[in-house]
């Protein structure tokens, strides 16, 4: 697969998402299935893993989704990039680094490795960021991790770490339905040679076309009962940009998923989308999203048409 740059570090442009095999759509596949559909991934071209200590069944407990990372990807380690995030939920306390270098060292044990290659502050509200950014740096300068990244947050705060530790990737929500990023945070990140880490790109299965106003989400850790897009209401609203995208995909001999996310990997040189998927074939269809070229002319139409639609639900910077 192409590749692009975060920082100094080399993915595959399209990454992959693992927070579903623990967390937040629904019911996870069994351990087994969700290293196949990891490895599957490598074997696909991929080579950019997302990861989170918090990942875990009901965001209770502390690192399942990294143990699954870990063994599925340990004997390809040197291969591939492993982000993973810190979240330092009653914030750094007074010593930023030795609470940060205790969290880590609890990843690397379970990612079965000795450094990671890119580690996200996973929300920011409540520390330091001039703290964090240089706590941050002495863990790249033990080689501890390669770069480090921020997410969910504003120019603002991404100016003030970039001061103190210059940053490799910022992860925000970014999608046809949630462009709040477009303004000036992805091209701050242009100017200052900082991935963009786009999550929920395909705004949790909207942006497929397969969910319909008649969807149920799972009862239980399933973040689609309130992500605002998809409250019935909202999907009826949103209908012209599905089929919009149904229409490209139709011209470009591609799914819908994967015109959203050729749509981003067209419109911006440091943007790398990590689609989170916990079936195997969805997973290698959205990596596929990097065989999608659209040409200029199709970009600048699709992106005027796309500019008359109204976005009907916001979830914006702030949440979670
Ligand atoms: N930094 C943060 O705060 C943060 C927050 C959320 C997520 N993330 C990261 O971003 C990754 C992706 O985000 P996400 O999973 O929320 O959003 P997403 O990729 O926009 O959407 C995932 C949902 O879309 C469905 N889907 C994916 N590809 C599809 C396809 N080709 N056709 C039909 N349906 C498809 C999936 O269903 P199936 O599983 O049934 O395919 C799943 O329900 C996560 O895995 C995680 O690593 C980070």
């Amino acid at each position: 697969m192409k590749t692009r740059m975060l920082g100094d570090i080399e993915v595959s442009e399209v990454g992959m998402g693992c927070m579903a095999f623990s967390h937040g759509y629904g019911k996870i596949p069994p351990e087994r299935y969700s290293i196949e559909a990891i490895r599957g991934a490598y074997e696909h071209g991929c080579t950019f893993f997302d990861t989170a200590e918090v990942y875990s069944p009901d965001l209770a407990g502390i690192g399942h989704n990294e143990l699954i990372v870990g063994k599925a990807l340990a004997s390809v380690r040197d291969e591939v990039v492993i982000a993973t995030k810190i979240m330092p939920r009653g914030g750094l306390g007074g010593n930023a680094y030795r609470t940060m270098r205790e969290h880590l060292e609890g990843s690397l044990k379970r990612l079965q490795t000795d450094h990671v290659d890119l580690y996200y502050i996973h929300r920011s509200g409540g520390v330091r960021i001039e703290d964090a950014a240089e706590a941050m740096g002495r863990l790249i300068d033990e080689e501890l991790i390669c770069g480090w990244g921020l997410s969910q947050v504003d120019v603002d705060v991404i100016d003030r770490a970039q001061q103190v530790t210059p940053l490799a990737a910022i992860q925000n929500i970014y999608s046809m339905v949630e462009r709040d990023s477009e303004e000036a945070i992805i091209p701050y990140c242009v100017e200052h040679d900082i991935g963009f880490v786009p999550f929920s790109p395909i705004a949790s299965g909207l942006l497929s076309g397969k969910i319909t106003t008649e969807a149920k989400f799972e009862r239980r850790d399933d973040v689609r009962n309130w992500v605002p897009q998809l409250r019935r209401e909202n999907i009826a609203g949103n209908q012209p940009i599905i089929d919009l995208l149904a229409q490209y995909a139709e011209l470009k001999g591609a799914t819908s998923a994967q015109i959203s996310l050729a749509w981003m990997l067209h419109k911006w040189p440091n943007v790398v989308p990590i689609p989170g998927s916990k079936n195997k074939e969805r997973i290698l269809e959205n990596l596929d999203a990097s065989l999608v070229e659209l040409t200029d002319d199709e970009f600048t139409s699709f992106e005027a048409a796309l500019d008359e639609c109204e976005v009907y639900g916001h979830r914006g910077l702030g949440g979670f």
